[in-house]
């Protein structure tokens, strides 16, 4: 990619419309404590909390969402149908964009592999916002329910987007390559450098979003490790490439299309803790007084302690952990999901 092939990317980057709906930059903050209770050569290490992005309860979402829903309200959408799991923060987030864009939400959600005894505060948080919930029993009915729901509302003669899987298409990364931008411009300022960046990975948005910033921008010392949150790193890699195919298309560039994509931290499957995801809950809301997530940040958290623990790094590295959200996952709602708040009240006693 020449400083051409730049600059003209730069140009259609610039050019695509986005919602401004989330609060950026978010910070990015060092984890002192952390480090030490690592040990002497453990690297410096920093989290962006994007888990701070805003609506719905933020996390990643929100910035590729910004991009998405633009295009469908440019189109005259009026109904937008998306999917993913009970708790799916994807989900969460596109209810309450939709909210306020006043978009009729849709929302296909399957079941977990270990039912629930509990409502998901998520889920209670989805009915909340007003979405309408179409439950389904496994992943693979997903896709085709949305279409049939889709097909549906279309031949009413209603304006529909489908939002596949985590918004996780070129125009939904476009919020990461801005991301990318974003840090640097902050790290700059801080006059930090990162040797790695560590997040979770799941449907290869959001990776394929950093791999194509850092390219962009010249970054290619750095490392982006994504750490899968469920499914293998063959499987999730060819999704990042695929992404990134499409990003490349919007922006008029060619990306070297290879991701770095760990699967031996998911444990037994998507949402099932590990006793170091567990470990790595407790260790920084202990050290740090930060909370993860169970079914992403956290795995990727215990896979990026592994390293450490593994003496993958020197202590002269720095390295990012970009917390993508997804706290709501660790609640479930007091009185299930029949449309009471779950406020106990007080007794009258002020
Ligand atoms: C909290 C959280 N972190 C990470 C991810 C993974 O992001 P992506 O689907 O873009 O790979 C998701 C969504 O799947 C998520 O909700």
């Amino acid at each position: 990619m020449n400083n051409h092939d730049k600059e003209q990317a730069a140009a259609r980057l610039a050019a695509i419309s986005k919602l401004n709906f989330g609060y950026y930059p978010t910070p990015i903050e060092e984890l002192p404590r952390l480090r030490q209770a690592l040990g002497e050569n453990a690297p410096r290490i920093f989290i962006k909390r994007d888990d701070y992005t805003g609506p719905g309860f933020g996390g990643n979402k929100v910035r590729k969402l910004e991009y998405v829903l633009a295009q469908a309200v440019a189109d005259g959408a009026e109904i937008a149908i998306t999917c993913g799991g009970l708790k799916s923060n994807h989900c969460r987030v596109t209810a309450a964009m939709c909210a306020r864009l006043g978009l009729r939400c849709i929302l296909v959600l399957n079941e977990p592999t270990q039912p629930y005894t509990l409502t998901p505060a998520s889920l209670k948080v989805d009915e909340m916002l007003g979405a309408e919930i179409h439950r389904v029993q496994s992943r693979d009915e997903r896709k085709t329910m949305m279409a049939a729901i889709a097909e549906k509302l279309r031949g009413e003669g209603k304006k529909v987007v489908v939002i596949p899987l985590g918004a996780s298409i070129p125009l939904g990364a476009i919020g990461f390559v801005r991301a990318v931008e974003e840090t640097t411009a902050q790290l700059a300022a801080m006059n930090l450098r990162m040797d790695y960046v560590f997040h979770s990975t799941s449907s290869g948005g959001t990776q394929a979003g950093l791999v194509a910033g850092h390219q962009l921008l010249h970054l290619a010392e750095k490392q982006i490790i994504g750490v899968s949150a469920d499914d293998s790193s063959a499987s999730i890699s060819a999704e990042v490439a695929t992404i990134l195919r499409g990003v490349g298309e919007l922006l008029g560039v060619e990306f070297d299309e290879s991701a770095t994509v760990l699967d031996e931290y998911f444990g037994a499957g998507y949402g099932l803790d590990t006793p170091e995801s567990l470990a790595a809950i407790d260790l920084l809301a202990r050290t740090e007084g930060l909370f993860l997530d169970p079914v992403y940040t956290a795995k990727a958290m215990a896979g990026l302690l592994d390293w450490i623990r593994q003496g993958k790094f020197s202590a002269d590295d720095n390295v990012l952990f970009w917390h993508t959200g997804g706290q709501l996952a660790l609640f479930y709602a007091a009185n299930g999901s029949d449309g009471e708040t779950g406020g106990q009240g007080d007794g009258g006693m002020k």
